[in-house]
């Protein structure tokens, strides 16, 4: 666990600035020996339970991450291996940033629906940590380690996801990027020396418009279903800022209340805020049979979505 008081011997910060600012606490580390994919194994394993399922009963494992174990193969690959799911269960990452959990949670829900599987892990996985410059205070408080599953299947009964939609704005790639390391600019002992393997954040920027796009994703999802905002139960948002949380919450006219957080004590996650939100609401009773759980996501790309889901 690292806190606010941690930083603040790190980097010229202080604890009031980043709970006014952001609400964030505190947020966990990985331990050293630990993965992107151990994590996301450790997260599925608990919602195969959760479920009474076994893993040899998964047709799709899809991982949501931007901090991958390595750049190949597939984080998913490894969570294949490490829960022990059959070999022939295609295993593959999304690279939609904090948006990849209900990106994977999308295309789960298309195979599912055009018949293709019926049964699919959907893993947010983050390792952040990893990539953050702890010398850049603009970034490196914001951000903390972490994972969570859900476990998608056919069998509905008039319950599951109502709907999904994503979005991307491409014109907006430069302002959140970890730009290092990829092929345009391959590791070499500059970049590591520039520190263009750690993440870089426009951040007043990246508030404006999460604001404004999960504010409207919420709608679209409302309005898709014929729902109105006093029918939703619980939001699972991606849990960046409170205040942009709060902006959010005023925009769409759902309270606060309704909203699932652990920003203060986890940080941002980015995918695996929305999961792990989700397992702590529904393991505290939040979440009862045929309630309406909005969840909403925003992140680099700008990628951002949200979904609708009959509990
Ligand atoms: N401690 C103390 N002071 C700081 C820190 C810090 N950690 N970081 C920045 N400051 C200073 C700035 O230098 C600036 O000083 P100045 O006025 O002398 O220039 C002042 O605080 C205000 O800086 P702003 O950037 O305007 O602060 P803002 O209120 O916008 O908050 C923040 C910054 C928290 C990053 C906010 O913009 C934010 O949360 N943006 C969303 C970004 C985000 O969460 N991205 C994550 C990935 S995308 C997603 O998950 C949605």
């Amino acid at each position: 666990m690292l806190t606010n008081h941690d930083l603040e011997k790190m980097v010229d910060t202080n604890d009031t600035w980043i709970r006014e600012r952001t609400g964030i606490r505190e947020r966990r580390i990985a331990l050293p020996g630990v993965y992107t994919s151990t994590m996301a194994s450790a997260a599925l394993k608990e919602a195969l339970d959760a479920a009474g399922m076994q893993p040899g009963a998964l047709d799709m494992i899809i991982c949501g991450t931007v901090t991958p174990d390595m750049p190949l193969p597939a984080t998913a690959a490894f969570v294949q291996r490490q829960i022990g799911a059959s070999g022939n269960c295609p295993s593959f990452d999304i690279s939609a940033a904090c948006a990849g959990f209900i990106y994977g949670l999308s295309i789960a829900d298309a195979f599912i629906r055009t018949g293709k599987i019926r049964t699919a892990a959907v893993i947010g996985t983050e390792m952040l940590t990893r990539f953050m410059d702890f010398e850049d205070r603009n970034t490196c408080v914001l951000f903390g380690d972490g994972a969570g599953a859900v476990v998608v299947t056919a069998d509905h009964d008039g319950r599951g996801i109502l709907s999904t939609h994503l979005f991307t704005d491409g014109s907006l790639t430069d302002i959140l990027q970890i730009p290092g390391g990829g092929s345009k600019e391959p590791a070499s002992a500059e970049t590591v020396a520039q520190k263009r393997h750690c993440i870089q954040m426009e951040g007043r920027e990246v508030f404006k418009v999460a604001v404004r796009y999960l504010s409207e994703a919420a709608e679209t999802a409302l309005s898709t279903n014929g729902k109105k905002p006093e029918d939703v139960q619980l939001v699972a948002a991606h849990q960046a800022n409170m205040r942009i949380l709060s902006a959010v919450s005023k925009r769409v006219s759902i309270p606060i209340e309704r909203f699932a957080l652990n920003l203060e004590s986890y940080g941002n996650t980015s995918s695996a805020s929305i999961p792990i939100s989700l397992d702590e609401a529904v393991r505290a009773g939040r979440v009862n049979d045929n309630d309406l759980v909005l969840m909403i996501a925003l992140g680099g790309g700008i990628s951002w979505g949200s979904a609708l889901i009959r509990w």
